[in-house]
């Protein structure tokens, strides 16, 4: 993280100036980590990571509260719904509680979308359903438990549902604008959707103007949008790919800059070093080419464009 060149790059400080920049910790607010036993809490990361935020004048966007993945084994042992309820309430009310007045905002659900064709015919909602404990236990009920309890712990904290993979038009949108739509209707003090904005195949490249119209049809519903987990690898061989990459990320915080709910554009990650796109399966791992610095954290095309937008915004 001190290796990260927003903290030293001049031109973003002025640009940027105090409080405008965000942390979102990567791993360091999973349960897997914070919660590795039933009642036990190891905040040791996660404090340094929001102390470190604090002596940089930066905002913390905390992840993720409730998530089918990243959870420590005796979380998903349990099958007595009424007990893995009072596990969600609890962790959520310990953790969030713990960070009260420090985190400007959580991820309090994290992908509840299903990635199952089936999940959306017949008259289902799209919801991930057996992956999830949450949703075996309490169906789309944890949603609203979920963020009902985040507020209870930290009122003036934002609080978000972060997914991935409705960037596009489609089944998977549609879906999850209905949910948003439900929960607001059953007032669920929720404040925003993050779109995730991982762009892993080339399929995924989408269109600013898409991304836009989702933006502000969650205006219409009183929410705010933000670009949560942007990376775009490109091939080896990609022909002008870091230019595909510079275009893709600039289009985004442009639009995100111009719509007035849009609150925050994050790059999952900021150096292709640590990129979690880095194929770990091999040795030695083959880093990816995804993110605005390069393995040796020179800027690349991206990180220019991203300051022209800025430069740029309205
Ligand atoms: O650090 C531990 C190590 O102590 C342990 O021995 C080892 C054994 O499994 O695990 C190590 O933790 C790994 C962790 O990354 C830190 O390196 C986990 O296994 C590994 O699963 C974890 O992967 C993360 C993944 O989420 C799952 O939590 C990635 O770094 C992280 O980039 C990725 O991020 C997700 C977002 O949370 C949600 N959206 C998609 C995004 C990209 O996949």
């Amino acid at each position: 993280l001190a290796e990260n060149p927003l903290l030293t790059d001049s031109r973003y400080r002025a640009l940027a100036g105090s409080q405008f920049s965000m942390l979102t910790p990567e791993n360091a607010f999973k349960p897997q980590f914070l919660h590795p036993r039933r009642g036990v809490y190891d905040f040791r990361d996660a404090d340094l990571l929001v102390r470190f935020a604090r002596a940089n004048d930066m905002k913390v966007h905390a992840h993720t509260l409730v998530w089918h993945e990243a959870l420590p084994n005796w979380m998903r042992e349990n099958d007595d719904p009424e007990e893995v309820r009072r596990t969600m309430l609890r962790h959520i009310a310990t953790v969030a509680g713990h960070f009260k007045g420090k985190v400007a905002e959580w991820d309090v659900v994290n992908e509840p979308m299903s990635d199952d064709e089936k999940s959306y015919t017949n008259g289902n909602l799209g919801l991930r359903s057996e992956q999830s404990p949450w949703y075996e236990a309490m169906g789309e009920d944890y949603i609203d438990e979920a963020f009902r309890a985040a507020h209870r712990a930290d009122p003036k904290a934002q609080l978000f549902l972060n997914e991935y993979g409705v960037e596009e038009e489609g089944e998977r949108w549609d879906a999850l604008y209905d949910l948003i739509k439900r929960l607001k209707e059953r007032g669920v003090p929720i404040d925003g959707v993050g779109f995730q904005n991982h762009e892993y195949t080339p399929g995924d490249r989408t269109a600013p103007e898409t991304f836009r119209s989702h933006v502000q049809d969650l205006a219409e519903l009183g929410i705010q949008a933000r670009v949560s987990e942007m990376d775009v690898p490109i091939g080896e061989d990609e022909k002008d790919g870091r230019q595909t990459q510079a275009d893709e990320m600039a289009g985004k915080l442009r639009v995100c800059l111009e719509e007035p709910n849009c609150t925050s554009f994050s790059t999952w990650g900021f150096t292709d070093r640590y990129g979690s796109t880095a194929d770990t399966k091999i040795y030695p791992p083959r880093t990816a080419d995804s993110l605005p610095w390069d393995t040796d954290l020179r800027p690349k095309r991206a990180y220019e464009r991203l300051l022209e937008a800025l430069r740029a915004a309205p």
